[in-house]
């Protein structure tokens, strides 16, 4: 049979309409029709928010709320800063209470800043059958990657079965002598630019390097300075934060990757690069594994592993312990260090108790001397409650969830702003945004009414992995930070806590450093 030209150029028009219009109605059902009747569902369910519009959700509602609170400082200096970080929560919980839905492009999230609805929830659902929102996944995927914070199910039993024992206490103990010369090379820089004088540090800037330093090497193993592939991936990693978390994006927003199409090719880049500098670095260590090197993490992990782990999930784990582990981190030293600054009776408190344990244990830092920082302890906790590195803790429901009467349907996200709960005062008192270590000094919990409203490592079988190593190297840091230096606020010092994926200060810490 034949066909002639005319004849197959409208078959091919034809094919090529049918097959646009059914992009047309995929799309508009994906991204406008199943979000309305999502919308309906959670407003039948008896959940309310404020009402989104297609294409962007609430995110230029956001935007406007902010803009209208636009004071980039908290002045005078409060820790009052649920308002500052988050105004379109704070305002929306105004009307909408504590567990409302607002809608980030066509994606539902469910806020929540309850603790009672929060304890109910995850009695609903076990570790492993939470999801962690989709959107956020696709977004992250050059950081974390299938890393242990971003799989799901079976998946993450098996990875959370590998990496968890890596961080146990005992294989912790090593990196103790890493922690005490890296930040020894801190107090070093320190005193050298002080002069013994008084001066400003940034000390924002040098705690988050010297926590960079120190997670490459209890990651990597990386033991000299010039190691060129650890330098290059923690310089790469730094950039595809910034690159990620410090431009106005559209996430959840349908083509929202390409409003900033420089930005997303640049995350890319970046993310194989890293990925291809890991790679090396895990395969040379695997073929030639030193019993020196077996102590960091790893060298831990290829122990435990076997081959449950493929090497793309061994890079994506090394990727996700590097952003997990330093920043914040760092950032539980940084804002204690600015609480202590403004507190100087804890501040001399604490240098008291250092000076003390010192004394008993022949002036030598190690983890029994480190066990008896008790007032330390209560300070690191109240600093975490008021300033959490990790402001917020993401879920999505894989199945419908029963609440209190009320379903949270399958496919909806969920944002817990722990910030909002760890400055309530129906948790904490009116007292919720002072800074008061004693909370802590007879419970765990801070005297919360509500055990689910202190999360600073998350909740349930998904809870930080790393706190172990945390609680370890902020001990370290701030006893030989407090042994060599006071403490002052500088005048300098602007007070603008932001979220950039963690809580940091906009504009650094600089701190007046007394040498002692
Ligand atoms: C002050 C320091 C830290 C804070 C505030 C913090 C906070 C958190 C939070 C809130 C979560 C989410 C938990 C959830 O979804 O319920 C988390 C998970 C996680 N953190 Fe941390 N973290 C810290 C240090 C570290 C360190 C040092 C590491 C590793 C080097 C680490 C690795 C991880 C990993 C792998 C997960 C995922 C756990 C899972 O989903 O099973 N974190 N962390």
């Amino acid at each position: 049979m034949e066909v002639s030209v005319s004849g197959l150029c409208g078959i091919v028009v034809a094919a090529l309409a049918l097959f646009f219009m059914l992009m047309v109605l995929i799309v508009t059902y994906a991204w406008w029709i199943s979000p309305i009747q999502t919308h309906n569902k959670l407003k039948r369910c008896g959940f309310g928010g404020p009402t989104p519009c297609f294409p962007l959700g609430n995110i230029q509602h956001m935007k406007n709320i902010r803009a209208i609170n636009n004071n980039d400082l908290i002045t005078p200096l409060t820790h009052d800063i649920h308002s500052h970080v988050s105004p379109y929560f704070s305002s929306w919980q105004k009307s909408f209470g504590k567990v409302f839905v607002y809608w980030l492009g066509t994606e539902p999230f469910l806020y929540i800043a309850d603790a009672e609805f929060l304890k109910k929830m995850s009695k609903e659902v076990e570790a492993k059958r939470w999801g962690k929102p989709s959107v956020f996944r696709d977004d992250r995927e050059a950081m974390f990657g299938t890393g242990l914070v971003m799989v799901e199910g079976n998946d993450w039993v098996r990875h959370r079965h590998i990496v968890a024992p890596a961080f146990n206490p005992i294989h912790l103990k090593p990196m103790l002598t890493i922690m005490l010369a890296s930040t020894n090379k801190m107090v070093q820089a320190w005193l050298s630019q002080l002069n013994s004088a008084s001066a400003t540090i940034d000390v924002e800037r040098d705690i988050v390097a010297t926590a960079g330093d120190i997670i490459a090497r209890t990651i990597l193993g990386i033991m000299d300075d010039d190691d060129h592939n650890a330098t290059q991936v923690f310089r790469k990693l730094r950039a595809l934060q910034m690159t990620l978390f410090n431009t106005n994006r559209y996430v959840g927003v349908p083509f929202g990757k390409y409003f900033n199409v420089k930005k997303t090719l640049e995350a890319y880049k970046l993310g194989k690069e890293i990925d291809e500098l890991l790679l090396s670095i895990i395969q040379a260590r695997m073929s030639h594994r030193s019993s020196k090197s077996k102590s960091d993490l790893l060298g831990l992990l290829l122990q435990e592993n076997g081959d449950a782990l493929t090497m793309r999930e061994l890079v994506d784990e090394c990727k996700t312990f590097f952003f997990g582990g330093h920043e914040t981190t760092a950032l539980s030293i940084t804002w204690t260090l600015l609480l202590l600054a403004m507190h100087q009776d804890w501040q001399n408190q604490l240098r008291d108790e250092i000076q003390q344990l010192l004394a008993r244990h022949n002036h030598v830092i190690d983890l029994a001397m480190l066990s008896g920082l008790t007032k330390m302890k209560w300070v690191m906790n109240e600093a975490l409650r008021l300033y959490p590195p990790s402001p917020n803790v993401q879920r999505q429901a894989r199945e419908d969830i029963e609440v209190k009467g009320l379903i949270v349907p399958k496919g909806t996200n969920m944002w817990i702003d722990v910030v909002a709960m760890h400055h309530d005062p129906e948790l904490w008192g009116e007292d919720a945004n002072e800074f008061k270590p004693e909370r802590f000094m007879e419970d765990v919990n801070g005297g919360c009414k509500h055990k689910m409203g202190y999360l600073p490592f998350g909740f349930g079988g998904r809870m930080c992995v790393g706190r172990n190593l945390t609680f370890m190297e902020y001990k370290i840091v701030l006893t030989l930070l407090l042994s060599n230096f006071s403490f002052n606020i500088s005048p300098t010092y602007h007070h603008s806590p932001s979220i950039m994926l963690s809580l940091r200060p906009t504009h650094g810490l600089p701190l007046i450093l007394q040498p002692l």
